[in-house]
């Protein structure tokens, strides 16, 4: 069943334009709203939430055409990055603030409240006042008043960017717990791609006040819609000339290099493939897997916390290759070094001409 779906939706905003924006989520779904800053994320959630006006399109939700309907009369909750808690109010009354159209009954209301502050872990703090919470703590606290009205839509705008790393994964854990928990529909505005590996069934990503790719995230990650996108999450492109067919598989020539790939595209074809950096395997001895497997050489060894990005080239090509710090280690990788590459034929997806 459909939730929200917003149709050719067009706002302006000073200089700014959000142009047709078509997204469609069903009830239950995760999606995740990524892009680079400027992209107009906030604008789009906050005239889903009602406070731009759109001069194009409609919001549909549940049924409703909800394009002119004011906020507080839609349905739908929104939780900020800064928390936006009520500094006077204990803990139990913000929470309660959020359900006082919906639950008249106190004793429902305590119950109610009991059992959102078990599932955030806030149950301990209920007579606690913000300021005395930690950010982790108080951004537990905004979901759980956000959602105990049980909206059709809880919009969630960067709720980790003030959180510190630790923080958010474990923050994580309660957003997907209460989600499930509450079977919310949820659109969630972040710039952190493992937010979106970690927690969302579909992905749009926004660049320019328009959404240039929608999916499901598994499908968005690994058949970019363009090079903005590519670029944007991270993945190798690489053009080859199909050399060979073999029954499910085909020999891609790119450069001088062989790569197996699963596709049905024939024989003589120049082709556009992805390769997530993820899925390159790399050794000190030769694998002996055949074509796909290849000599290159380390161009450059990022350092990015427990993960390493390497850059690894042969001839023209260069590919990003993601590898944990103690595999970097363990293969005794430094710049120079020549190593041997794998890549699996089902790994490879061919983009769409
Ligand atoms: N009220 C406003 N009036 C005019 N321009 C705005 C307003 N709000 C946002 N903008 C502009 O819209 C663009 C998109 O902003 P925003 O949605 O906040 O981006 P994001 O959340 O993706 O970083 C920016 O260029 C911003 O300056
Ligand atoms: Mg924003």
């Amino acid at each position: 069943m459909e939730m929200i779906r917003l149709e050719n939706l067009s706002v302006a905003l000073g200089q700014f334009h959000l142009r047709n924006i078509n997204l469609a989520v069903e009830k239950g779904e995760y999606v995740c709203i990524i892009g680079p800053t400027g992209a107009g994320k906030t604008v789009l959630i906050e005239t889903i939430a009602g406070f731009h006006k759109p001069y194009k399109g409609r919001i549909i939700l549940d049924g409703d055409d909800i394009t002119s309907k004011p906020p507080e009369k839609r349905g739908i909750s929104i939780v900020y990055q800064d928390y936006m808690l009520f500094p006077h109010m204990t803990v139990y009354e913000n929470i309660a603030y959020g359900a006082k159209k919906k639950i008249r009954d106190k004793r429902i209301l305590e119950e109610e409240i009991e059992r959102i502050a078990h599932i955030m872990g806030i149950s301990h703090l209920l007579n606690r006042k913000p300021e005395t919470l930690s950010g982790g703590e108080q951004q537990r606290v905004a979901i759980a008043r956000a959602i105990i009205s049980k909206p059709k839509l809880l919009l969630m705008d960067e709720p980790f960017s003030a959180l510190d790393t630790r923080t958010t994964e474990k923050l994580r854990d309660f957003v997907k717990r209460v989600a499930t928990e509450y079977d919310l529909t949820i659109i969630h505005v972040t710039h952190d791609i493992v937010d979106v590996w970690s927690l969302a069934d579909k992905v749009a990503i926004m660049n320019n006040g328009t959404i240039i790719q929608y999916g499901e995230v598994e499908e968005v990650f690994s058949k970019p819609a363009d090079d903005f996108v590519a670029e944007f999450i991270d993945i190798n492109i690489l053009e080859g000339e199909i050399t060979e067919v073999l029954g499910e598989m085909v020999l891609v020539k790119v450069g001088d290099t062989i790569l197996r790939v699963k596709t049905n595209t024939t024989t003589g074809h120049r082709i556009r493939i992805f390769i997530r950096p993820e899925d390159i395997y790399i050794s000190n001895t030769p694998p002996d897997y055949g074509p796909g497997c290849f000599r290159a050489v380390v161009e450059k060894i990022l350092e990015n916390g427990p993960y390493v990005q390497l850059f690894l080239s042969r001839n023209n090509i260069v590919l990003k290759a993601v590898l944990t710090r103690g595999y970097v280690r363990c293969l005794g990788l430094a710049r120079g070094k020549h190593v041997y590459v794998y890549i699996r034929p089902e790994n490879v997806r061919v983009a769409e001409t």
